[in-house]
């Protein structure tokens, strides 16, 4: 997912810039650039690969200026290249721009400047905005902001843009259609950014602009406007979150510091949601008598959320005697599922941007589906256009594996459903009690494993080199062994595969040898679940798998079948996953280190899938 981000006010901008984009780093990229106003000019440096890259062009070349913009670009149109990377200029070098997203119609707006005697350097698609602009002005519009809205007006599809006008000194614009923009609001300064992180540590007060919206930054001030020039009144919130939540507080990497924040998370979700009286409180609008009405619930998402919504699927469905449903937000747009407007939308997304997911909420919409979203970033997407929203309150997630979002959204699952299925009777209040002491024994042994860390970084780097993996867990842990999958996968590059332990006769039984590491959920378990774990544990030990089996403490039985184990505390079936995940998210980042990979910022990965 590209980066944005741009400064106006009396300090050095290149500076800033090249600080932000460093901050957005985690979304992912492969080329970065910024462009500053110095002297009646436009000045650019951009180039290919990482932004040190940059860096080491702007020591060679350094560009002073008080204002300018910046972009760490993810291609999409065009291969990563020093010439597709952004900013975009106008063919009399006067107007840059960068962009977040994609420009649907650029090709027939491509030919129509070409046309008027555009010339076009890259393959982009941004590339159009800037020469659209200087056609506008051209045309006669009568000044920036005016060009401005005029080729906002032709452009389909999402956009989060900065522009730097050569010829409107005091001023950087910006403008948001389908992409996350906020305005960062300083002293006698003014940034705009694709997200906070990026300018946590530079303000603490935000805009965030609204589909359809433009804004003119000036050092002194904002002006906030629809493209068709309606002034707009914007609301301006507070940073929940403090700048060194941004930073690696002496981890090695965010993914690892982010692990450890877990029990920390979790404890404060109860604490937020559970109140003195053993009663609970989502605090999303919703009405009890809403939920008491309630027959049908769709959950959807991606990746790990989508691992979330399975495991919320499960626990809802048992407890509430709600019918639950769940899918890939990228195959749910596809189908005629049935719905009707009684139906609940529950879209999961750490980041609130994920093309798909929020494809999936704008199709729900249109059926008069409500849309309660559990989220982790305030202002995004997912929660502008969501009736309701339940916060995971994570602090930014910079590591593109997703950890700590994960157990804080299976967390709002517990809540939700304990929740549901107080105000619909399903539960009595005895035995919302009995759940929620076991849920509050959660955090400790979330911190109970990630203080094993040791023992399981052994694990990982003694099964680290295989060309694959294979993960087996049951009912709730089910969705832990496909999220346990994944980590391994995402950050290790290693293949792996989460499967359904009942499922391994009718295949994957076949892989089974002394080559390939088989991590077995098989936490204790007062019902068959346990039983049946055993017995494939001991499908694959007749085999000669490699097991790797996490166990409850004191389970010295299954000990003896496997090769390793990784002991947890046994906590109540239906919150295990929570403790479970800990364990392979570290075994997974130790064979990932053990491997030698960039584990924040794995190949090939963007922090938030913002493209279908
Ligand atoms: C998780 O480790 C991945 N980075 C990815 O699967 C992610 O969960 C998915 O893209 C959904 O992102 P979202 O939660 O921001 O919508």
């Amino acid at each position: 997912m590209c980066g944005v981000v741009g400064y106006i006010g009396n300090k050095e901008a290149a500076p800033i810039l090249i600080d932000g984009l460093q901050r957005l780093e985690y979304r992912g990229y492969d080329s970065a650039g910024i462009a500053v106003s110095c002297g009646g000019k436009v000045v650019f440096g951009k180039e290919v690969g990482r932004l040190a890259n940059l860096e080491r062009e702007l020591e060679k070349n350094p560009i002073a200026g008080t204002r300018g913009i910046g972009h760490t670009r993810w291609a999409t149109h065009g291969a990563p290249s020093q010439v597709n990377s952004h900013p975009h200029l106008s063919s009399d070098g006067a107007i840059a721009v960068v962009h977040n997203g994609i420009i649907e119609n650029y090709a027939e707006l491509r030919d129509e400047l070409t046309g008027q005697g555009h010339k076009f350097l890259s393959e982009t698609d941004t590339e159009v905005v800037p020469h659209l602009i200087e056609q506008a002005l051209k045309d006669g519009a009568a000044s920036s902001a005016e060009a401005l809205r005029s080729a906002l007006s032709r452009l389909r599809g999402a956009y989060a843009l900065g522009v730097l006008f050569r010829d409107d000194p005091d001023t950087v614009y910006c403008a948001r259609l389908g992409s996350p923009l906020i305005i960062g609001l300083g002293e006698n300064e003014n940034f705009i950014a694709s997200d906070v992180p990026a300018i946590i540590n530079r303000i603490s007060e935000v805009i965030y602009l609204n589909d359809g919206e433009m804004a003119a930054l000036r050092a002194d001030g904002v002006e906030v406007s629809t493209i068709d020039g309606r002034i707009v009144t914007p609301e301006v919130k507070k940073i929940e979150f403090k700048a060194e939540d941004a930073e690696h507080a002496g981890f090695e990497t965010f993914m690892l510091k982010e692990i450890h924040e877990q029990p920390r998370i979790l404890r404060a979700l109860l604490a937020k949601h559970v109140m003195a009286d053993g009663t609970l409180e989502l605090g999303t609008g919703l009405s009890p008598d809403y939920f008491r009405k309630l027959n049908r619930i769709m959950i959807v998402s991606c990746g790990t959320a989508y691992h979330a919504g399975m495991y919320g699927k499960l626990l809802l469905e048992n407890l509430t005697g709600i019918a639950v449903e769940t899918d890939l937000a990228s195959e749910f747009r596809y189908r005629d599922p049935k719905i009707d407007p009684g139906t609940l939308i529950i879209p999961v997304s750490q980041s609130g941007e994920t093309a798909d997911t929020l494809a999936s909420i704008r199709m729900a919409k249109s059926w008069g589906c409500k849309i309660f979203a559990i989220c982790n970033v305030e202002g995004s997407s997912v929660v502008r256009e969501s009736d309701a929203t339940f916060f995971t309150n994570c602090g930014p997630e910079i590591g593109v594996a997703s950890t700590k979002a994960y157990t804080a959204q299976q967390m709002a699952f517990a809540l939700l459903a304990l929740y549901i299925a107080s105000v619909r009777g399903d539960l009595t209040p005895e035995k919302l009690k009995e759940y929620l002491k076991a849920l509050r024994e959660v955090p400790d042994a979330v911190h109970y494993v990630i203080q094993k860390k040791a023992e399981i970084q052994l694990i990982g780097e003694k099964h680290h080199d295989g060309p694959s993996s294979l993960y087996l867990g049951r009912r709730y842990n089910y969705p832990t062994a496909l999220e346990g999958a994944l980590k391994n996968k995402e950050i290790s590059y290693q293949h792996a595969e989460g499967y359904a332990a009942g499922e391994m006769k009718h295949g994957p039984i076949a892989l089974i040898n002394e080559s390939l590491p088989v991590i077995c959920i098989c936490t204790k378990t007062a019902d068959e679940v346990y039983e049946k774990m055993l017995s494939n544990v001991k499908e694959v030990e007749a085999r000669s798998g490699r097991i790797i089996a996490v166990v409850s403490e004191g389970d010295t039985e299954l000990a003896k079948l496997t090769d390793d184990v990784i002991i947890v505390p046994a906590v109540r079936d239906e919150f295990s996953p929570m403790v479970n995940v800990a364990a392979l998210q570290l075994l997974a980042y130790y064979a990932a280190r053990a491997r030698g990979t960039d584990i924040d910022k794995p190949r090939n990965l963007a922090k938030s899938v913002t493209v279908e």
